[in-house]
């Protein structure tokens, strides 16, 4: 059954992960986690995006969507800036609670990326990582202009452009090229599995 939905991503995205939320509450933790952790590939995908973030000397960091925490304790390992996390699934959050117990100035918070809970400008470097591509069109679009909003000198992403039942796949440095905000990078992330974008874009320019 699952092998053959795989055949309709349409149809088994309506059926499977019709709430990206619920899904993220409900189904999507422990898989994700187990998965995450038993692939080298995905740690050192982890440890890329967190050293090429480090290299903008970011002051303060946002990630949005954080899950249980894989990237804050990556990016942690690169930098010892503030970093806030935030998550729209309260059990993705408490996971991330254990998994970065220990770890230094790091705050977790429950929030939609749509509508993030902090004054325009408030981090230096904003980061989503396989976040926006979970969210149809229109939310999607919501998170990236709240990500412009709250965010001072860089939005930093690493989103997948391909099309799954669980991925919408966008061309998020396309989204800024159009809206005339400069790109600091972008291409491929290094042996990543899936057809990957990390970009980064030069938010002061908005
Ligand atoms: C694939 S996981 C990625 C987790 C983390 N960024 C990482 O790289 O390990 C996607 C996470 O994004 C969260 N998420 C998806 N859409 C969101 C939204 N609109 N607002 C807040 N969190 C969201 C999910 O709850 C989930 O924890």
């Amino acid at each position: 059954m699952r092998r053959a939905l795989g055949r309709w991503p349409g149809v088994k995205r309506r059926l499977v992960y019709a709430d990206p939320r619920e899904y993220w509450t409900l189904r999507g933790g422990i898989d994700y986690f187990r998965e995450q952790e038993g692939q080298e590939g995905r740690s050192m995908r982890a440890d890329w995006v967190a050293r090429r973030i480090a290299r903008y000397r970011p002051t303060s960091i946002l990630e949005v969507g954080c899950g249980y925490g894989k990237l804050i304790r990556a990016i942690r390992g690169q930098t010892d800036v503030p970093i806030v996390g935030v998550d729209f699934s309260p059990t993705q959050l408490e996971m991330a609670r254990d998994y970065l117990e220990g770890v230094d100035g790091v705050n977790l918070a429950l929030a939609s990326g749509t509508r993030l809970p902090f004054a325009d400008n408030s981090f230096d470097l904003i980061v989503t990582s396989a976040v926006i591509l979970h969210n149809a069109p229109p939310i999607a679009e919501a998170i990236r202009r709240e990500i412009v909003r709250v965010g001072r000198h860089f939005a930093a992403h690493n989103e997948d452009i391909d099309v799954t039942y669980n991925r919408y796949g966008y061309d998020t440095a396309a989204w800024y090229h159009d809206r005339g905000i400069p790109l600091a990078e972008v291409g491929p992330i290094p042996s990543a599995p899936y057809e990957s974008q990390f970009c980064v874009a030069e938010l002061w320019h908005r």
